[in-house]
């Protein structure tokens, strides 16, 4: 893997310039918002030797390189998610490629459950942590010591002081925007009810199955992360209704535009 990831920075250094200082990866539904990168320079996952593909609807699968309000961002336009079959460790290689590239600050997002009953589809959460009840890991093998350490800290993985920001920012353009830890599990089956009353007893507030992995990777090599979901849908027994990804995907493009707006904000103000 770590032969894909030198490959992936060889083909991206000449797309970045002076190098990259904004990540951000897009979750399922979302992925339109890398139109608005201006003067694209993009690479697909598939011209990357040993770089994992993701084969999910609704991800297209590229680094797509680009400025965004004077930045120079660097975007995974859709993410490779566990119970595609990869190990952890191959599911972050994007993030580490962003490190390699000088990115400081990235931002996760996802489509998400909601856990919290006081949530709605439609609404935007700011993640203040996260339960890693996938099952694995991403740093488990050996430690790569020129990203981190062995034993890494996970006590502020969604930097709190970026948090403190983007609540100011969601504020100052009247985007409502709910808070909560997002508990991540492996899928790909939707979550049972039973196990939506276990996440809730936890203290979650959203159920997802990415972004976790990135996030401890991201923290592991010192990139200052935050992260926002979407709720696109109540959780598994919340209402009488069945889970699709086809209406999750239908949600996400409902509130693309405001989802956009609060990126914008982001990477304006806050990155
Ligand atoms: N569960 C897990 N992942 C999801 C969900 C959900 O209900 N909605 C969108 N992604």
């Amino acid at each position: 893997m770590r032969n894909a990831i030198e490959t992936a920075v060889k083909k991206l250094e000449p797309l970045c310039g002076a190098g990259c200082e904004v990540g951000l990866i897009l979750g399922s539904g979302l992925g339109d918002y890398a139109e608005k990168i201006q003067n694209q320079r993009t690479l697909n996952y598939a011209e990357i030797s040993g770089f994992p593909q993701s084969h999910v609807p609704g991800h297209k699968g590229r680094f797509v390189v680009g400025e965004l309000f004077g930045k120079t961002v660097i975007c995974m336009q859709g993410r490779v998610h566990y119970y595609e079959g990869y190990p952890q460790s191959e599911i972050v290689s994007g993030v580490r490629v962003m490190k390699r590239l000088g990115v400081e600050k990235l931002l996760l997002t996802n489509a998400c459950g909601g856990v919290n009953l006081n949530f709605s589809p439609g609404d935007l959460m700011l993640i203040t942590d996260h339960i890693n009840y996938s099952g694995s890991n991403p740093l488990i093998g050996p430690n790569d010591d020129s990203f981190g350490p062995r034993f890494p800290d996970m006590s502020n993985v969604y930097d709190r002081e970026l948090r403190e920001k983007i609540r100011l920012e969601a504020k100052a353009l009247d985007i409502p925007l709910q808070e909560g830890v997002y508990m991540m599990f492996s899928g790909p089956c939707f979550e049972s009810p039973a196990e939506i009353v276990m996440a809730r007893t936890l203290g979650a507030s959203a159920v997802g199955m990415s972004t976790v992995p990135e996030a401890i990777a991201a923290r592991h090599c010192g990139i200052k992360t935050a992260g926002i979901s979407l709720v696109t849908n109540m959780a598994a027994g919340v209402l009488n209704q069945t889970l699709t990804h086809e209406d999750v995907q239908e949600t996400a493009a409902r509130a693309a535009g405001r989802f956009g707006r609060l990126v914008d904000g982001i990477i304006e103000n806050v990155f």
